[in-house]
């Protein structure tokens, strides 16, 4: 099948399944590309538990940057076009790598954080959880004395289940599977296309570069989340 032959109406059913290129042209860093995050960062020091547990301070002065950062981007054309599908077709859904929260800005309403948000928190001394994306910096500690936990899936952590359940069922009902912007080098979400696959969907990729699994792809449509997104939905 070629791009042109790609016709959105012919779907039903669709995921949009994005990661950090979904938010390169809103000016939110990707990670391993040119000014990825980890080529500057050591997420062994930043973005993991152990880090966490032996110098919560470092974590949080990371992750204040990060939301900051994040905090003065706005969604792009790419995220605005994808709500606007979800709003005039029921049954398309989003399944994102991203912590940004740049979907539901735009108006997407069904989105999956598989790897948590920025702009959530999270105790895990009592439970308790805080949400605060109109403030950059957040308060460091919870109301019972221990330190905030970023609600975001670090490396070596485990995928929440109802999260992972919700994706893979996604992908067992889409019969168009749209990959935006991710590398898909971490698992278990690079996983996710394969699922599509087998049941059947027809799967494009959205990405200026080649990946690890661009072949498992039926159309690979070389260029950016905004500009390949336009041309997929110009139908
Ligand atoms: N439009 C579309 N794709 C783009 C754009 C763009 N404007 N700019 C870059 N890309 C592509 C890059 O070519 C790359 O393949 O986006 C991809 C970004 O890859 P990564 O930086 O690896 O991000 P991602 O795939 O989301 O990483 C997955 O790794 O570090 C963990 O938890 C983190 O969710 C993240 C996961």
């Amino acid at each position: 099948m070629t791009a042109t032959e790609l016709r959105l109406r012919t779907f039903d059913r669709i995921v949009f399944f994005t990661g950090a290129g979904m938010s390169a042209e809103s000016g939110v860093p990707t990670y391993r590309g040119k000014g990825g995050i980890w080529r500057e960062y050591d997420f062994e020091r930043y973005a993991c538990q152990a880090a966490f547990d032996r110098d919560p301070d470092a974590v949080w002065e990371f992750h204040n940057f990060r939301r900051g950062l994040v905090a003065a981007c706005d969604p792009n054309d790419g995220h605005r076009l994808i709500a606007e599908l979800e709003a005039h077709r029921s049954n398309t859904c989003v399944i994102t790598q991203n912590i940004d929260g740049l979907h539901q800005l735009a108006g997407s309403e069904q989105v999956t954080e598989l790897h948590g948000s920025l702009w959530r928190c999270r105790c895990d001394q009592c439970g308790a959880h805080h949400t605060a994306r109109e403030n950059p910096k957040a308060p460091i500690h919870c109301e019972c004395g221990a330190y905030w936990r970023p609600d975001i899936v670090w490396f070596g952590d485990q995928l929440e289940s109802s999260n992972l359940d919700a994706a893979v069922a996604a992908m067992k009902a889409c019969d168009l599977f749209v990959s935006v912007g991710t590398s898909g080098v971490v698992f278990p979400a690079a996983d996710l296309p394969l699922v599509a696959k087998k049941n059947g969907a027809t799967l494009i990729e959205i990405n200026p570069d080649v990946t690890p699994i661009s072949e498992v792809y039926d159309v690979c449509l070389r260029g950016t989340a905004s500009a390949m997104l336009a041309t997929l939905a110009g139908d």
